[in-house]
Order: C-alpha cells, then structure tokens, then sequence
C-alpha cells in the first residue's frame, strides 16, 4: 500500500483525505517514482472546488497534483535509459502526483541535478514551465522593459528571473512588504494596487536611459485582477501581453495567454535545472508541509500572498 491524496467531490480543502491506496503498477514504457517532493498550485484547488468543471470535469475519487520530484523505483516493460534508484524531476498528466508513489510515461521524467534540491525540483513543472511560456509569448530581447504582475508568486517569481536573464530590465508589481525580495533578484520593485500605472511609468523614468526609451515593452500578468487592462494603458502592444490568469480579457484584447500547456513539458524541465545549476535561477520555497498537511498547505496558498511556492513533502 502507498499514500495518496484523494477527494470525493468538490469543495474545499477540508475535502482532500490522505488515504492509503494500492502501490500503483508501471505500465510498457512508464516508471514508478517513489515522490520525495511535490508542489501545490492555485490551478489544483480550482480543479478541486469545481470551478474548473467545464474545463476539466473531475470523476470521483479524485487524485491530484502534477509536479514531482522522487527516486526511480521500478520500471515498466520496454523502459530503456533510466535506472532503478536515478533522481529525477517530473510531472503526472492524470494529477497523481500528490502521492508517495507515482507511475508516469518514462518521457515525463528528466535526471535532478545534484545541485537543485528536492523542493526546487518539486516547483518546476507546473510553475516554472508556464513562465518560460510567458516569458517566450512576449518574446524579450536584451535591453526591453518588462513587467510581471505578480512578481513575487508561484509563477511570477520564475518569470521576473527568466526575463531577467533573457537580458531585460524587469518591474516586478508586489505589495510593499515583498519589495526587498525583489531587489535582492534584481527586479525593479512596484506596489499594485491605486496608481500602480503611475508608480510604473515612474519606474521606467528612473531607469538608465529610461526617459528617453520612455515605455514598458512587453507585460507578463500572472494574477488577472485589471493586470491585462493596465498592460494596455501603458501602451504595451497586444502581440506582448501574455496572461496565464485572465483569459476573458485575453479574448476580448487579443492579447496571448500561453501558459503550462505551451511550457515544452520534459525539455523545458531540463533546461530550468540547468539554470539553477549555473546560478542563475533560485527557486524561492515559501513554506514546506508533510504530505499528511495538504489542506493546510492549499489553506495558505489560498491566501494568494506567498513568495515563491509551496512544496509537499513526501518523506
Ligand atoms: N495558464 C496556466 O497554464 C497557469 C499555470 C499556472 C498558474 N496559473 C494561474 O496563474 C495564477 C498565479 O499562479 P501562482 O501559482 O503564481 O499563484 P500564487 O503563487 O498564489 O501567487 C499569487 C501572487 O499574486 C500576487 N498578487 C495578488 N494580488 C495581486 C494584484 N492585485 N496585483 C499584483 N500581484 C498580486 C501576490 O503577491 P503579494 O504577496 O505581493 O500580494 C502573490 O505573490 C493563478 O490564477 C493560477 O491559477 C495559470
């Protein structure tokens, strides 16, 4: 028998159990993971309280979770390239991963880098594959101005470094306490909220040569709330405004919306461990729960002030 979370029907966090189950079996070309670490995402919790149902209608039980981190314990038929014991970062596509065991597709697995820990690991797919997809869907060059919405979240935290690296300059819109945080990634900080489209243009006058560039090239809104709207009155152009949370307002700008399913899935997990190998992407965890703790730990994502991600611990 394994651990897993389950729910019986939609609701609120009180409605996810950790129940025990039987030890899932790998299929021809699948992998079981034993999961030493997972993260939880607002996306999860839509999924659970039915919001989500149109899109991605629930039978009952219900498992969850999608990104993993976890030892290689037993391979299915015909599975070549891995090997019992291998360290790897990964993803469920049937949200099974909320889990002590998970079975995946050999393909939806990459090795962990020693250097990335198993939480950092346990952030990059759901997270971190969608802000490569924003940060891709505005196409930053060198030299541009960005501004991420929500910088210091989930999501947010991720995009402000990879369009930093990308060689732009970056305003991060926070609340005032996260303002620190952000200098110390080098990221511009702003506070949202009343004239936050003043406190930016403000911003980009005070940068080096920034009066005379004068805009915000490219928006990246990874919070909804107007975020798409004010893009435009910064005279952002519709073709780089990306947002993953607002999609009525995509519709009615025209403005993208690439998100996870854009991410590039396994290459692009690869890629992200890389660059927290060479230093130059830090994965800012926020609070670490024992899986037993999953509703706890969906009660305080819920709060929507986190600086980085929430992970589950297996073991
Ligand atoms: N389309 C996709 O593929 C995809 C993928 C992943 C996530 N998402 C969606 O994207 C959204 C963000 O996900 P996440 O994991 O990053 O969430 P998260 O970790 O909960 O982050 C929320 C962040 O939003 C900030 N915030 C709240 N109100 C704000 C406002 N009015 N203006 C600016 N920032 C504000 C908070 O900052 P402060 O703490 O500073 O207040 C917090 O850092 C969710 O709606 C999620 O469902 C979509």
């Amino acid at each position: 028998m394994t651990k897993a979370v389950r729910f019986e029907e939609y609701g609120g966090s009180e409605v996810l159990k950790v129940v025990e189950v039987e030890r899932p079996e790998p299929g021809p070309g699948e992998v079981r993971v034993s999961v030493v670490a997972s993260s939880v995402n607002p996306g999860e919790a839509k999924i659970r309280s039915g919001e989500l149902h149109e899109m991605f209608p629930t039978t009952f039980p219900s498992g969850e979770g999608s990104d993993f981190a976890g030892r290689v314990e037993r391979l299915g038929d015909g599975v070549t390239g891995v090997s019992l014991g291998d360290e790897g970062i990964g993803f469920s596509d049937t949200r099974s991963a909320h889990a002590t065991d998970v079975v995946v597709p050999v393909e939806n697995i990459v090795p962990k880098p020693d250097a990335v820990t198993w939480e950092e690991a346990a952030t990059l797919y759901v997270a971190g594959t969608t802000a490569v997809a924003a940060v891709r869907a505005v196409e930053v060059e060198p030299g541009d101005v960005v501004v991420v919405a929500g910088a210091t979240g989930g999501v947010g935290a991720f995009a402000v470094q990879l369009a930093k690296h990308a060689g732009a300059t970056v305003i991060g819109t926070a609340r005032a306490d996260d303002a620190d945080v952000l200098r110390s990634w080098g990221i511009v900080p702003v506070e949202y909220g009343d004239g936050v489209a003043v406190r930016i243009r403000d911003a980009v006058a005070a940068l080096p040569g920034g009066g005379e560039a004068g805009g915000v090239d490219a928006f990246i809104d990874t919070v909804g709330a107007g975020n798409v709207e004010l893009a435009l009155e910064l005279g952002v152009a519709p073709e780089r405004i990306d947002t993953i949370a607002d999609f009525d307002a995509a519709r009615t700008h025209g403005v993208k919306a690439d998100g996870n399913a854009a991410g590039g899935g396994a290459r692009t997990l690869a890629e992200l461990a890389a660059l927290i190998v060479e230093g130059a992407l830090t994965v800012p965890v926020d609070t670490i729960y024992p899986l037993e703790r999953v509703a706890e730990a969906y009660d305080h994502l819920a709060e929507r002030h986190v600086v980085g991600k929430v992970v589950l611990r297996m073991e």
